[in-house]
C-alpha cells in the first residue's frame, strides 16, 4: 500500500509513524524537514497536483490530516478522481468549519450541548447577550486557527470582542456570525468516532490541555500536551454512544451529508452528564500523537474499513499502558512568537520526538512554528511516562526559549462545581 498523507505538523508525522510498519511507501505532503528525517515529504501546490501526483506515483490512499483540505473539498475531489481518502467530504465537514452548522444540527436532534444563540451582526448579538450571565462564550462561526473562542466575564469583555469581530473584522468571514453560548463547568475529554457513516468504533479517550499555563490558566492555544487513555472517562461511555455518537451520525444521515472519516468529539463532562463542546472533523492534534501509539489494529486496517463500509466487522485493540505527549512551544506563542531557534537532540534521549514546526537551515534544524516538537513516550503509568519526558525536556531535547506546560497528565477531572476562570 502506498500512502500519502496530508499535512504538515505533529499530527501527521505521528500518522506517517502509524503507518510506517505496515504501508510499502508512507510520503507526508508537505511535512516538514523534521519529519523529512523518516519519511520521504513531497509539495504539492494545489489540489489537482496532489490528485496528478497521487495518478502518477500510484498512491492507494490519502489521509488528509487537517481541516483545511477537508473545507476546501479535497476529500471529494480526490474521490471523484477515484483515489480512496480518509477524510470528510466538504458537506460532512461543516461539523468543523461552521460552528453554527454544528450547533443548529445539535439543536434540531436533541445533541446535548450548552444552550446558545447565533447572531450575524453586532446589534443583534447586544441584544442577545441579555439572556446570558457571565461567563460566557463567544465563538465565531468559521474556522479560526483556535483564536475564534472567547470565555468573556463581563459585558464589556463581551462587547470588545464581539466589536473585534463584526467592526475590526479581526477573523475576516470567519467572524461573519457568532455564536453566543452558556459557559459549561467540568473537565474536557475528547473522543474519535471512526465511522463509515453508518456504522462506528471509539477510540479509547484522550484529554488534550488547551490552555498555555500549568493549572489550564494563560490563553487557549491549539494543544499543549495530551494523554490517553483517561479511565476517568470511561464511565460516561455508554451515555455519550447513545446521546451523541448514534445520534449525530443518524442526524448527518438525515442531513444527506454522512459523516465518513473519523469524528472528533470534544466533550465537557458536566454534573449534568456529558455535552459536546465541538466536533472536529479530522483526528486532534495534538491527541493523535497519544492515541495512534496505543493502537495494536494497524492504522491500514481502520482505514480499509471505512472505505469498504465495513466497520461494523472492525476490532479495535489497545495496547495495555498510557501514552502522553509533551509540546514545546516557542516563546510567544499563541501571540507572534520566536522562530529559527536552533534545536538540540543528545544521546540519553528516551522519549520519542515528534516534529511539528522546525525546517532545516545550513543542514541543522530550527523551529519554525508555534508549536515545534512533540515529546512522546507509552509506558505502563502517566507517572512513568511523564518521568521520562520531563527528564529528556531541557536536558536531551529542546530550543532557546521554549514553553511547554510542566502540569501534562496531571489532572484530576473531579467536576470544579465552582471552578474560578
Ligand atoms: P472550541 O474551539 O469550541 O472547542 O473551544 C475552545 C475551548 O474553549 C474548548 O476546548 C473549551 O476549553 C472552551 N470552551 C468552548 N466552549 C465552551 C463552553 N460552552 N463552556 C466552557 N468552555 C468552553
Ligand atoms: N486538540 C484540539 C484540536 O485538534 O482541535
Amino acid at each position: 500500500m502506498n500512502v500519502l498523507v496530508i499535512g504538515s505538523g505533529g499530527r501527521e508525522h505521528a500518522i506517517a509513524n502509524a503507518f510506517a510498519s505496515s504501508a510499502d511507501r508512507v510520503i507526508v505532503s508537505p511535512g516538514n524537514d523534521g519529519i523529512a528525517m523518516f519519511h520521504q515529504t513531497v509539495t504539492l501546490d494545489s489540489h489537482e497536483e496532489v490528485v496528478q501526483y497521487c495518478l502518477q506515483e500510484g498512491i492507494d490512499l490519502v489521509f488528509i490530516g487537517p481541516e483545511q483540505p477537508i473545507a476546501e473539498g479535497l476529500s471529494d475531489l480526490l474521490r471523484l478522481s477515484g483515489i480512496a481518502c480518509i477524510g470528510a467530504s466538504q458537506a460532512a465537514g461543516r461539523i468543523e468549519t461552521s460552528k453554527g452548522f454544528a450547533k443548529e444540527l445539535m439543536q434540531k436532534y436533541h445533541i446535548p450541548t450548552a444552550r446558545f444563540v447565533i447572531a450575524d451582526s453586532l446589534e443583534q448579538s447586544i441584544e442577545e447577550l441579555q439572556n446570558f450571565s457571565y461567563p460566557c462564550v463567544v465563538k465565531a462561526d468559521g474556522l479560526a486557527a483556535g483564536k475564534g473562542v472567547h470565555i468573556v466575564e463581563s459585558h464589556a469583555q463581551a462587547l470588545e470582542e464581539l466589536s473585534a469581530m463584526f467592526i475590526d473584522k479581526s477573523l475576516g468571514h470567519a467572524g461573519n456570525k457568532v455564536i453566543i453560548e452558556e459557559y459549561l463547568k467540568g473537565w474536557e475529554v475528547s473522543l474519535f468516532v471512526i465511522t463509515d457513516g453508518d456504522n462506528y468504533r471509539c477510540t479509547v479517550f484522550s484529554q488534550d490541555h488547551k490552555q498555555l499555563l500549568d493549572g489550564d490558566l494563560g490563553p487557549n492555544t491549539g494543544g499543549m500536551g495530551a494523554y490517553a487513555p483517561v479511565q476517568s472517562a470511561e464511565a460516561y461511555r455508554s451515555e455519550i454512544e447513545d446521546t451523541i455518537v448514534k445520534p449525530v451520525l443518524q442526524a448527518m444521515r438525515s442531513e444527506g451529508c454522512p459523516f465518513e472519516g473519523i469524528l472528533y468529539l470534544g466533550l465537557m463532562i458536566t454534573d449534568l452528564g456529558a455535552k459536546v463542546i465541538e466536533f472536529n472533523c479530522r483526528l486532534g492534534d495534538p491527541e493523535a500523537q497519544v492515541i495512534l501509539p496505543l493502537l495494536k489494529t494497524g492504522l491500514p486496517s481502520i482505514c480499509q474499513a471505512i472505505l469498504n463500509h465495513q466497520v461494523d466487522k472492525l476490532t479495535l485493540d489497545w495496547r495495555e499502558g498510557y501514552c502522553v505527549c509533551v509540546v514545546l512551544a516557542a516563546k510567544g506563542y499563541p501571540a507572534q512568537y520566536e522562530k529559527e531557534k536552533p534545536i538540540w537532540l543528545r544521546e540519553g534521549l528516551i522519549s520519542e520526538v515528534i516534529y511539528a514546526g522546525v525546517k532545516e537551515i545550513d543542514g541543522s534544524l530550527v523551529s519554525n512554528g508555534g508549536r515545534v516538537l512533540n515529546v512522546v513516550s507509552g509506558q505502563d503509568s502517566i507517572a512513568k511516562a511523564r518521568q521520562i519526558i520531563y527528564n529528556d525536556i531541557g536536558v536531551a531535547v529542546g530550543f532557546e526559549g521554549m514553553t511547554y506546560r510542566k502540569d501534562i497528565g496531571l489532572r484530576t477531572n473531579k467536576i470544579l462545581k465552582d471552578k474560578q476562570i
